[in-house]
């Protein structure tokens, strides 16, 4: 997955992502399934079944980050407005269902809110709600995966460009690849800055209960995965011949999440025949929980200028208001 921001250039429709997508899912699942590392990029998880399933996630009581984000977000808005200035264009990576931009609209007042999300379907509901509950805002969906290649609209004479990125899921890339992904950003937003969310580190037991909640949404959403590939590339995944697996890796400073094989299995995929011993763990993903010095440090590294933080009284969670470099 290598992040990369383009410049300007015509809007992609939702049907040649969708297509895009579609094979990109199956190379990188027949390769994560034929040889270690056995890993393939979170970004699969998200088609319909998958962001109904992360939104259920995002309100389970053992997921205290988005609520405390939340919290941060509409206790400060009138602060993070004052920061930014008003009048910007607003770029949101992973927007999803639009609902945490909601906290700012009021105070930041953005000209545009562009909201950039893989799942189109899901995003083309939540862009036309958010335009019914806030008349005379602009809202320009962009369907896409913001970690590779994705078009823009111009950017507004006048306006700022700001992305939000909240969720922590900066969090979801390698080392390599968030600070990758904010190179790429602190171009394409020079002149405006960054507002995003990270996870920080805390209790392992609190971080564990997180991704292992009581009803097993979070491992329904985890195996989703199989599921999507049955149902779109014709594989033949014994779905309950797996189980979710997510635990706090301690030295490298992240939850993982894995599936994992319950006992030797075949699985035909694309023409091909995979054998799965028992405990092969497909790594599904990674969630990395941060310092606030390490935080400032990978912005600086990434050529952004870090200004506000704001937390929780608990600090669990952390938002940050980055300026990027001016225009050459
Ligand atoms: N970025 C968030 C996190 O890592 C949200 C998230 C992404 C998530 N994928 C997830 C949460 C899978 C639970 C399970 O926590």
């Amino acid at each position: 997955m290598i992040p990369a921001l383009l410049a300007p250039a015509p809007l992609r429709t939702a049907v040649d992502v969708e297509t895009a997508d579609e094979a990109g899912f199956l190379q990188d699942l027949q390769r994560a399934l034929a040889a270690p590392p056995h890993s393939i990029s979170p970004k699969y998880f998200y088609d319909a079944e998958g962001s109904r399933l992360f939104d259920r996630i995002c309100e389970l009581p053992e997921y205290y980050p988005t609520r405390t984000e939340r919290a941060i977000l509409s206790e400060n808005a009138a602060d993070i407005a004052r920061e930014i200035g008003t009048g910007c264009d607003l770029v949101e990576f992973g927007a999803g269902s639009c609902s945490k931009v909601r906290l700012l609209l009021g105070d930041l007042r953005p000209r545009r809110y562009l909201p950039i999300d893989i799942s189109s379907e899901h995003l083309e509901v939540s862009a036309a709600e958010l335009e019914r509950e806030h008349p005379g805002l602009l809202v320009l969906p962009v369907a896409g995966d913001y970690t590779s290649t994705f078009h823009l609209p111009p950017a507004l004479a006048g306006a700022p460009r700001v992305g939000f990125f909240p969720g922590s899921t900066i969090g979801n890339f390698t080392p390599a690849e968030a600070l990758q992904f904010l190179r790429g950003a602190a171009r394409m937003l020079s002149g405006g800055g960054l507002l995003f969310g990270a996870d920080l580190v805390k209790d392992p037991a609190v971080l564990h209960a997180a991704y292992n909640d009581a009803q097993g949404v979070t491992a329904a959403f985890n195996l989703n995965l199989l599921a999507r590939a049955n149902r779109e590339l014709g594989a033949d995944f014994d779905v309950d011949a797996f189980w979710h697996s997510a635990f706090y890796n301690a030295a490298a400073g992240r939850i993982e999440m894995h599936l994992v094989s319950r006992r030797h299995q075949r699985v035909a995929l694309g023409g091909e025949c995979y054998e799965l011993d028992e405990g092969l763990a497909l790594h599904t993903e990674n969630s990395y929980k941060f310092t606030l010095d390490g935080l400032r440090r990978l912005a600086v590294q990434a050529g952004f200028r870090p200004q506000a933080v704001w937390t929780d009284p608990d600090r669990l969670f952390s938002v940050h208001w980055l300026r990027a470099p001016e225009r050459e």
